[in-house]
């Protein structure tokens, strides 16, 4: 099965992300996590995302396009399928996903939609920790460490997005509704939408998804 996340910034699909990649044995595929580990390794690649990102802009789409194409190829183990998290965010990488996709083993069988209202995905965003080491997603008041500062799963250093203030927020808000809603409709024509309340407690909203996906 291949599943699409979606959701504005701070919605919660790095964190729903982590659970169906464990129960439904699929790669994960965040560009947003792959340009902050280009910008980590300071390749080429990553320095020229970051001038975006930190911005709180989109990467050119032909940028991600290529990248996915390439993960997509270079993949050793198929699993299950694969989760694509914040890939496509525009119509014209959407368009290029089904070209890509078309008649293969790449199409998208279903999307999960993370529905919030945006007054909440200040309070995410600005809250949100995250772990050096092994990337798990903490918050300072939903999901906090035993030890301030620390990641409870390997001891790491936590730290904060460099994109994760109130002024970046609003540019990738407004990124979100120009450029990625209508991505949404895209994919609600071809009827594979399904759409989940997040702003519920975490095992509520993971109890929404899992059964969307065994549906
Ligand atoms: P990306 O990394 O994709 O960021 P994003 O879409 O802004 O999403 P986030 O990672 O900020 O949030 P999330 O929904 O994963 O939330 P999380 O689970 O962490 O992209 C970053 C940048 O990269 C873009 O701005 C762009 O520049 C570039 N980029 C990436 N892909 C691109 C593309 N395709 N095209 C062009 N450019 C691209 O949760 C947030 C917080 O809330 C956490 O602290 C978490 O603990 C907490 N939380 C989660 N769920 C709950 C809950 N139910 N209750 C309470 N708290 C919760
Ligand atoms: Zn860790």
């Amino acid at each position: 099965m291949n599943i699409l996340i979606m959701g504005g910034p701070g919605a919660g699909k790095g964190t729903m992300s982590a659970r169906i990649v464990e129960a439904f044995d699929v790669n994960h595929i965040s560009t947003g996590d792959i340009f902050r580990s280009e910008i980590g390794k300071q390749t080429e690649l990553g320095m020229m995302a970051k001038s975006y990102m930190d911005q709180g802009l989109l990467v050119p789409d032909e940028v991600v396009n290529n990248m996915v194409k390439s993960y997509l190829e270079n993949l050793e183990d198929k699993k299950n399928g694969f989760l694509l998290d914040g890939y496509p965010r525009t119509l014209d990488q959407a368009k290029a996903f089904d070209e890509l996709s078309k008649g293969s083993d790449l199409e998208i069988n279903k999307v999960i939609l993370l529905n919030i209202e945006l007054e909440e995905l200040t309070n995410r965003i600005t809250g949100r920790r995250l772990c050096k080491d092994c990337g798990e997603i903490y918050h300072m008041t939903s999901k906090r460490p035993a030890v301030e500062g620390v990641c409870d799963k390997c001891g790491g250093e936590l730290y904060q997005r460099k994109d994760d203030t109130v002024e970046s927020l609003q540019v990738r808000l407004d990124e979100y509704n120009r450029l990625t809603a209508p991505v949404m409709n895209y994919y609600a024509d071809k009827g594979l939408v399904y759409t989940i309340e997040a702003n519920q407690p975490m095992e509520n909203v993971w109890a929404d998804v899992k059964k969307a996906l065994e549906k």
